[in-house]
């Protein structure tokens, strides 16, 4: 099957009560777990590609990587720009094959965010093939690629906003804030989510697809792991995964999960190590790695997401 767009996909999630994992990549071993887990349990994908990922790998080695992986499954998989920074990048990765692509204005004014917003919606509709586009309202803390906002710039959004911003936009689906974070330091205590503003979202956009960023859950075990291995994360710490599943049953059809597949890569390289400190051949330890991210994509696809069998 050739790579889709999110539309058919996000469809069938909003009508079935789940959510469609969406995994950034950076390398073949992320990759490969990855699509090898969507295939064992016969989900539909999104592999996403920030801009720090295309300047580590290459827009096109990462291309040639996917379209590998999907010759090897023959299950829907969007390739999907996240955080998209402006015109260009975007405009950048419609030319070169994406399927879906994020422009991100959330640190814009609202009337400019929907100009910016706007702009890549025309050029992304109006190709032979239909570019999803996904934008965002209100602002997340944490960090993304070499952006850090403090929790004092986040700001939720505001649902009375949201019904003019996708109009004017024409946007396929809209990140919302409701308290997540990006990064691996999400809460310091109790997790606290805004189900009342995700909640309202929904209620203001019937049918209509909301995507969830910072959706890490820091899974425990790998990070006790890591610390167990040498490393050092006091205080790591996620989004529960039933506050997930509540969100996946809701409005929200597209979860954003990076830091665990970083969690799970670097846990199990450590560990590696640690058993086996004489080995020095890249493909022992990078088989663990891609062991460990088939792994914790899998547990994502059945215990979080629900779109097992949703292909
Ligand atoms: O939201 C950000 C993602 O985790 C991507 O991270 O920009 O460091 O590649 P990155
Ligand atoms: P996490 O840092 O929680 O994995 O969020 C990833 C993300 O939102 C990518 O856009
Ligand atoms: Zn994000």
């Amino acid at each position: 099957m050739p790579l889709v767009n999110t539309r058919d996909m996000f469809k069938k999630a909003y009508e079935g009560g789940y959510a469609i994992g969406a995994f950034n990549v950076n390398n073949m071993e992320i990759i490969q777990g990855i699509t090898e887990a969507a295939k064992a349990e016969n989900a539909p994908l999104i592999l996403q590609v920030s801009k720090g990922a295309r300047k580590y790998a290459q827009h096109t080695y990462l291309m040639k990587m996917i379209e590998a992986a999907l010759s090897e499954t023959d299950l829907p998989i969007a390739v999907h720009l996240d955080h998209g920074p402006d015109f260009e990048t975007a405009k950048s990765c419609i030319d070169g094959g994406f399927t879906s692509v994020m422009i991100d204005g959330s640190h814009l004014p609202f009337d400019e965010n929907i100009e910016q917003t706007r702009r890549v919606v025309d050029y992304a509709h109006s190709r032979s093939r239909y570019v999803t586009v996904e934008a965002e309202l209100g602002r997340l803390a944490g960090v993304e690629d070499d952006i850090k906002v403090s929790s004092e710039d986040s700001s939720y959004t505001h649902p009375d906003e949201v019904e003019e911003f996708v109009k004017r936009t024409g946007c396929d689906s809209l990140a919302i804030a409701i308290g997540t974070s990006h990064g691996a330091y999400k809460f310091t205590g109790k997790a606290k989510l805004r189900f009342d503003i995700l909640e309202e979202v929904g209620r203001r956009l019937p049918g209509y697809p909301i995507v969830l960023h910072g959706a890490s859950s820091v899974v425990p075990e790998y990070v006790k792991m890591i610390n167990k291995y040498g490393g050092n994360m006091p205080g790591a710490q996620g989004v529960p995964e039933e506050m997930l599943r509540k969100a996946a049953s809701m409005a929200v059809c597209k979860i954003n999960i990076d830091s665990d597949l970083r969690l799970a890569f670097t846990a199990e390289v450590r560990k590696h190590f640690a058993e086996h400190p004489d080995h020095f051949d890249p493909r022992q330890y990078l088989t663990d790695a891609r062991d460990g991210i088939r792994a914790m994509v899998r547990h994502k696809i059945v215990n979080v997401l629900g779109c097992a069998n949703k292909a």
